[in-house]
């Protein structure tokens, strides 16, 4: 092939015009005020990995603004509790996320139980701290099969009942799916952020602006919330190195996500879609 078979004439391109539009809504201009449309009342919003700290906070967030909850755990005992706690609105279920066939069961029990849903908050994720040079199959597997594989099935099981109201999902991916850990963090501790988890959130965040643009049309909107490092009683070494590497000068609470989930969730953000909200800390911002 010459070069110039590569030369295709401006003319020759597919003009956007030509494509078929989406059937779009009409603009609205909405009716509520700001606050009204930051509230969840009447919603019901599945939130996964909600046995975990991350997932209990996103939930009780959530659950505040007045949304009803579906709490998934592939251990369900502290969503269950949670769920207890709450309120009867408020239900918690079981299931393995990396297992296909269990997640489209799930999004089944769930859909017939609430008869509708309107928010997905992927939130399960795990992470491996060894080195990366000492990576075993099994571990990278694992945290690909949960942190992409179980978000991909979430999303698919769920797009059906997200697309009957328009909906909002959220996936939680993480500030080292945007800038690569810093080993001066971890020193020798042995312990490091590892390459596969920063791969699987970079994922996410891609996943997500993959179905924001062709969920549209369904009128669901799909974002990410990449959090900063949540303190979790580590290791005092670690958490000086973590702050001191910190603008804001500490690490995060599970709380600093609950607004960030929350406003991608409500119509407050209902011409924002495609986005990855960092909640960092400024971690990322230097
Ligand atoms: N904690 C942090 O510092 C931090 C920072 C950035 C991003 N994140 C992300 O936030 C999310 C929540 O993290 P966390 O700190 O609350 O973790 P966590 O370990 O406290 O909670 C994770 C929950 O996911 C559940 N889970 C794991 N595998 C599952 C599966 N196969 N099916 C169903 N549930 C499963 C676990 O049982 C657990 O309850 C994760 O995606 C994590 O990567 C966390």
């Amino acid at each position: 092939m010459g070069t110039s078979d590569l030369h295709i004439p401006c003319s020759d391109l597919p003009k956007y015009t030509t494509l078929t539009p989406y059937p779009r809504s009409p603009i609205t201009p909405t009716p509520s005020s700001l606050s009204e449309r930051f509230r969840l009342d009447g919603r019901v919003a599945v939130v996964t990995g909600a046995s975990g700290q991350l997932g209990h906070a996103i939930a009780r967030g959530l659950a505040d603004l007045g949304a009803s909850l579906a709490l998934v755990d592939v251990a369900p005992d502290k969503a269950t509790i949670l769920a207890s706690e709450l309120g009867a609105e408020h239900r918690a279920f079981e299931a393995d996320l990396t297992n296909k066939s269990q997640v489209q069961d799930l999004a089944k029990q769930i859909g017939d139980h609430f008869r509708r849903v309107d928010i997905l908050v992927n939130n399960a994720g795990i992470g491996v701290f060894t080195p990366s040079e000492d990576r075993t199959e099994a571990e990278f597997a694992s945290v690909v099969d949960i942190n992409l594989g179980g978000t991909f099935h979430c999303i698919d099981a769920f797009r059906e009942l997200l697309a009957d109201g328009g909906g909002s999902i959220v996936n939680i991916a993480s500030v080292y799916g945007v800038v690569s850990p810093d080993p001066r963090v971890y020193g020798d501790s042995g312990r490091n952020s590892s390459e596969i988890y920063g791969a699987t959130k970079a994922g996410v965040v891609q996943l997500s602006k993959y179905f924001a643009v062709h969920f549209a049309p369904l009128g669901i909107r799909v974002n990410s919330v990449s959090p900063g490092g949540v303190f979790a009683n580590q290791a005092q070494e670690f958490v000086d190195a973590y702050v001191n590497r910190t603008p804001m000068a500490r690490m995060a609470a599970a709380a600093d996500m609950q607004g960030a989930v929350a406003y991608l969730a409500s119509d407050a953000a209902s011409y924002v879609t495609g986005h990855n909200l960092v909640v960092d800390g400024g971690f990322s911002a230097w």
